[in-house]
């Protein structure tokens, strides 16, 4: 195919540079944007008469047929053609003529590829916030069977204190709600229209920006010209927030997969997002966690390459802007993926409360607990603390858990001991009795569940 540009040339692009430089094999998934922005270009152009109400109609209807072929295929993309910029514009041209050569007026491929991008991933941004959603649903409901199960919660990966799991997966939902805080934070100012902008600095003509911004949705336009074509920081930001995403799920995952473990055995995944093994036939393993953990280096990985391609990139355009799609697109996809399969895997998860509280029982939790007791008692922390370690360290010789050692030997640690303290220490008191905002205990939790929900009804 010659190139629109061609003019100044003697000699065609070598093929294999032809090849390198085209972008139309990633970014022919932008054509309904790029197709949208330009009859929105088209009807400012004939609004401030720099070209005529006929030929802008005669472009738009042009250009809704094109976008009506390619959606059903009739129209196949070319895959010789340099990008879908210039794909459309000659579709356009072959189509209606001389017409089609006037869309390009105040216009540069350089704004046009910066719009369009917006366009994209404003919707990308868009979608991916209903899924975080459904993911939020999945685990929220979750939360709401699984009030009550106790489990041991950890730190080090130590028994710490117990704690509910559905107290446990809320700090999951709240990761998710600063997730969608993030996309709606980063699309707000990437909400900016830099069509007008040119190829960088601006035009004789007399557009009006405001006008084509308003009817692509834009909250503004951008107010520089050079910075307009050569702003790629929100595709940093949505990748960085699809990082952050990407690293809540893989602490997740992580914890999935520990839990499906024959050492855990805290929830079992359903048989639809499990697999089996080629020679193990016992084997159920949890791949999806694993994938999902495995897939988040290569969105941090999308989000290094666009840092690196844009670190010494001097004003305004330059091509290796063109890196900027196949990173973000990466990202996109891989996200929503994960993100497809993490919501009905914890859907379908089954929690197996009795294993939870099983764990819970055999890990001097409540230790806490003890040493509270006694501080109710009238003891300095400090001192409880110091009592309740000796306690522990002599149960573990004799083989005893704080729940059974007898009160006698209780007594000979400190006469405040008595017969109530196995009510206070039970696992159900330590929980129940978690009074302060936002922790484990029922009122926290119903607190929580209920905040998820309203965000969801939002
Ligand atoms: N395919 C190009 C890109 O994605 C479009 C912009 C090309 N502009 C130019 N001046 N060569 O960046």
């Amino acid at each position: 195919m010659d190139k629109m540009w061609a003019g100044r040339f003697s000699k065609a692009l070598d093929k294999e540079a032809d090849d390198f430089n085209s972008s139309i094999h990633f970014d022919s998934r932008m054509y309904k944007q790029d197709i949208t922005g330009s009859m929105a270009h088209a009807s400012m152009l004939a609004a401030k008469n720099i070209i005529s109400k006929e030929d802008s109609e005669t472009i738009i209807d042009s250009l809704s047929l094109i976008l009506e072929d390619l959606q059903s295929g009739k129209l196949e993309f070319d895959m010789d053609a340099e990008d879908i910029h210039m794909f459309i514009e000659s579709e356009l041209t072959k189509r209606i003529g001389d017409v089609g050569k006037r869309l390009h007026t105040a216009r540069s491929r350089n704004d046009q590829v910066a719009l369009d991008i917006r366009l994209y991933l404003r919707d990308e941004a868009d979608e991916i916030i209903v899924l975080i959603k459904d993911l939020l649903k999945a685990i929220n409901n979750q939360a709401k069977l699984h009030k009550n199960a106790i489990m041991p919660g950890y730190t080090h990966l130590q028994r710490a204190q117990p704690i509910t799991f559905a107290h446990h997966l809320l700090a999951y939902a709240m990761m998710l709600t600063r997730d969608i805080g993030r996309l709606e934070d980063a699309k707000k100012r990437m909400n900016q229209s830099p069509l007008g902008c040119c190829a960088l600095a601006g035009t004789t003509y007399d557009t009006d920006r405001n006008m084509t911004a308003k009817a692509l949705g834009f909250d503004s336009i951008t107010l520089n010209s050079i910075d307009g074509v050569s702003d790629i920081d929100f595709c940093v930001e949505l990748l960085s927030a699809f990082s952050t995403i990407m690293m809540h799920l893989s602490r997740l995952s992580e914890e999935i997969i520990l839990w499906s473990s024959w050492e855990f055995r805290f929830v079992e995944l359903d048989d639809s997002y499990t697999t089996g093994s080629s020679i193990m036939p016992q084997k159920k393993n949890s791949d999806m966690a694993e994938l999902v953990r495995g897939k988040t280096g290569r969105v941090y990985g999308d989000l290094i390459a666009m840092l690196t391609a844009l670190k010494g990139l001097p004003l305004a355009y330059n091509k290796d802007m063109q890196e900027d799609k196949e990173a973000i697109f990466d990202a996109i996809d891989t996200v929503k993926k994960c993100l497809k399969i993490f919501a009905p895997m914890i859907d379908t998860m089954t929690v197996l409360e009795e294993n939870m509280k099983k764990a819970a029982g055999e890990g001097f939790i409540n230790a806490t607990d003890l040493a509270d007791y006694l501080v109710k008692k009238g003891m300095p922390f400090r001192t409880a603390y110091k009592h309740v370690g000796q306690i522990v360290g002599y149960c573990i010789k004799i083989g005893f858990i704080l729940e059974n050692l007898p009160i006698e030997e209780y007594k000979k640690f400190d006469a405040l001991f008595d017969e109530d303290l196995y009510k206070e220490i039970s696992l159900e008191t330590c929980v129940n009795k978690r009074i302060s905002e936002g922790s484990t205990g029922p009122l926290s939790v119903e607190k929580q569940i209920q905040f998820i929900t309203e965000f969801l009804n939002d």
